[in-house]
């Protein structure tokens, strides 16, 4: 099976669906650091197709991102418990802890536009560049937002990445 190019903005239901349910893989840094998101968005700024990500500081991604600033996601397949199993857990285990490809089961691929690898058992992911990043503001943000997300302050960092290339396996 290849790994062919396509449009980012392709089926985008599915990209949303698994978001939510088990959550994607963020890769960064020379390691691909595996990290579960279940919030982002795609969309057009700037005139660029644009992959948003939110990152805590406490995360040990937050740094790989700082000194690296690409990062790629990585979808999971519909249905497939192994992977989804893996991504539970990488979203409760640190890449300080050691690697975690090799503890949750994971093959890391080398990237196709960037020097940051991403997950195989992934049928589908996305390579961006980061062109900008921003705090949540505190004093911006809606008060029961506050209060429900960020009890313990450690509000997340805005990633917006350029997505350089999408791929599929096909
Ligand atoms: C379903 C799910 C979704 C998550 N979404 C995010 C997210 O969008 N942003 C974030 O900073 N942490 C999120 N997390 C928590 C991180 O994945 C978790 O803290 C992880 O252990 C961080 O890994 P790292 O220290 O190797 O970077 C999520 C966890 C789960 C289980």
């Amino acid at each position: 099976m290849d790994r062919v190019a396509v449009d980012p903005f392709e089926n985008l239901e599915e990209v949303f669906a698994r978001i939510r349910k088990p959550g994607l893989l963020l890769t960064t840094g020379n390691i691909g650091n595996p990290m579960t998101i279940g919030w982002g968005t795609i969309g057009v700024v700037w005139n660029k197709p644009v992959f948003t990500v939110l990152v805590r500081p406490s995360r040990y991604s937050f740094g790989l991102l700082k000194e690296v600033g690409d990062f790629s996601v990585s979808v999971p397949a519909s249905g497939d418990k192994e992977t989804a199993k893996a991504v539970a857990w990488c979203g409760c285990h640190s890449g300080r802890e050691g690697d975690k490809y090799e503890a949750a089961g994971l093959t890391k691929e080398p990237g196709i536009t960037i020097d940051v690898p991403y997950v195989a058992e992934c049928p589908r992911h996305f390579e961006c560049r980061r062109i900008h990043s921003n705090h949540v503001l505190d004093g911006e943000l809606n008060h029961e937002i506050r209060s429900r997300y960020y009890p313990e302050g450690d509000l997340h960092q805005i990633w917006w990445g350029e997505i350089l290339g999408a791929w599929r396996i096909q």
